[in-house]
């Protein structure tokens, strides 16, 4: 039995009615692109948020969940909660439920606004995504509630709609300004597949990415320091993007082609700009470079490359990167890896490495000896294989 089952049991003295997943993300490159309306390439975690739900009388919803919850999304702040915690809500206004409760509320209140009818409901969540990691705790929480609810009360929302409804909730209820990247991800993403998505049109190709075949794999790393102090930077790095976009008279930065950069940056005064500028063209180039790879004949240990100066754009443009993901990529690569990046909004979380799957341990051991060296505890490793978006388990 989950252990979301368990705690339904347990706080509601019943059965549930069925069981969701969703799962985290790492994305694979195209970093800050989304609300530029450009292109990611994000795959699903094996590690995954369950909600076990039954229904309860309308306008009545309840949630508790096993989790020690605190955000990883840059721009919320989350309370922390002691053992497993329950909250109760009717039909509420953007805001009034806060901490980790508030990203099931948000869905509620998203669903209501879009004008469903929500069926009450019982609500018990657990979750295998490490919290503040970068690998998307929260669009996990949020597609596992918002995919249920969709199921519980037979609510006609197709597929292509709920990653921007589930963002909605995030962006209005929440008060995170994040794109569409996480919840796309932990909705649309298929196993043993990436998710190339253009975050404008919202339209998606799956592209084939069975890296145990190529006896490759990608090792993640968690750095153990969660976002902190980011609600500013998430939202300074958005907003300089989106006024950078007004300056050069285009509608998204997406707009900017990588050939026309040059003459773009040379109509921005402001140096920072600039550097915001580079990072989201080159960005997004580089995703349509990893494509063009992963769809090719070619050897996928090509991208390894575009995946370390992806890196490097996210450390000296975009600015966001730490000394410690910057070490872990450094050792990453200097131990044999055919790349390695950070993944995620910034100022922390997790990176990623490019490895052959025999040298996995090897690779590993050189890292975490970096890491020790350099920190108090040693990071969390993982392989990540890519896995299935939300889906009804049960
Ligand atoms: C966070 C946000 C996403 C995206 C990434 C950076 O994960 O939630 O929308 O902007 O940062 O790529």
């Amino acid at each position: 039995m989950t252990a979301a089952e368990s705690l339904f049991r347990k706080e509601f003295g019943a059965e549930p009615a069925g069981l969701w997943a969703a799962p985290g993300r790492v994305n694979l490159i195209g970093e800050h692109t989304d609300y530029n309306e450009g292109f990611v390439l994000p795959f699903a975690l094996p590690q995954r948020t369950i909600a076990a739900v039954g229904p309860a009388p309308a306008g009545e919803w309840t949630v508790c969940s096993t989790f020690d919850a605190q955000s990883d999304h840059p721009a919320a702040t989350l309370d922390r909660t002691e053992d497993s915690s329950r909250v109760s809500f009717g039909v509420t206004e953007p805001g009034e439920v806060t901490g980790w409760a508030a990203y099931a509320a948000g869905i509620v209140w998203a669903l209501r606004d879009a004008g469903f009818d929500v069926p009450g409901a019982r609500i018990a969540l657990d979750s295998e995504v490490p919290v503040g990691s970068g690998l998307s705790s929260s669009a996990a929480l949020e597609s596992s509630v918002l995919t249920a609810l969709i199921d519980l009360g037979g609510l006609d929302l197709p597929l292509e709609l709920r990653p921007a409804l589930a963002q909605r909730a995030e962006n209005v209820y929440v008060g995170a300004p994040t794109g569409i990247l996480d919840q796309s991800a932990s909705i649309r993403c298929q196993a043993g597949r990436a998710l190339f998505l253009d975050c404008r049109s919202y339209e998606i190709k799956q592209i084939p990415f069975d890296l145990a075949a190529e006896g490759l794999a990608i090792l993640v790393i968690n750095s153990n320091a969660p976002h902190q102090h980011v609600d500013g930077e998430y939202g300074a790095r958005r907003k300089s993007c989106e006024e950078a976009a007004r300056i050069l008279g285009v509608p998204a930065l997406r707009d900017v082609p990588l050939e026309g950069l040059a003459d773009a940056l040379a109509k921005l005064d402001d140096d920072v700009m600039r550097r915001r500028v580079r990072h989201i063209v080159t960005e997004d180039a580089r995703v349509l470079d990893v494509v063009a790879t992963l769809r090719g004949d070619g050897d996928v240990r090509a991208i390894g490359p575009v995946l370390t100066a992806g890196h490097a754009s996210l450390r000296d443009d975009f600015q966001i990167s730490t000394d410690l993901l910057d070490l872990v990529v450094d050792a990453a690569v200097a131990a044999g890896a055919y790349g390695a990046r950070m993944v995620g909004g910034g100022f922390g979380g997790s990176a990623i490495a490019l490895v052959d799957a025999d040298r996995l341990d090897e690779i590993t051991a050189a890292i975490v000896r970096r890491f020790t060296a350099a920190a108090p505890a040693a990071p969390r490793t993982f392989v990540a294989v890519p896995s299935a978006g939300a889906h009804r388990l049960g």
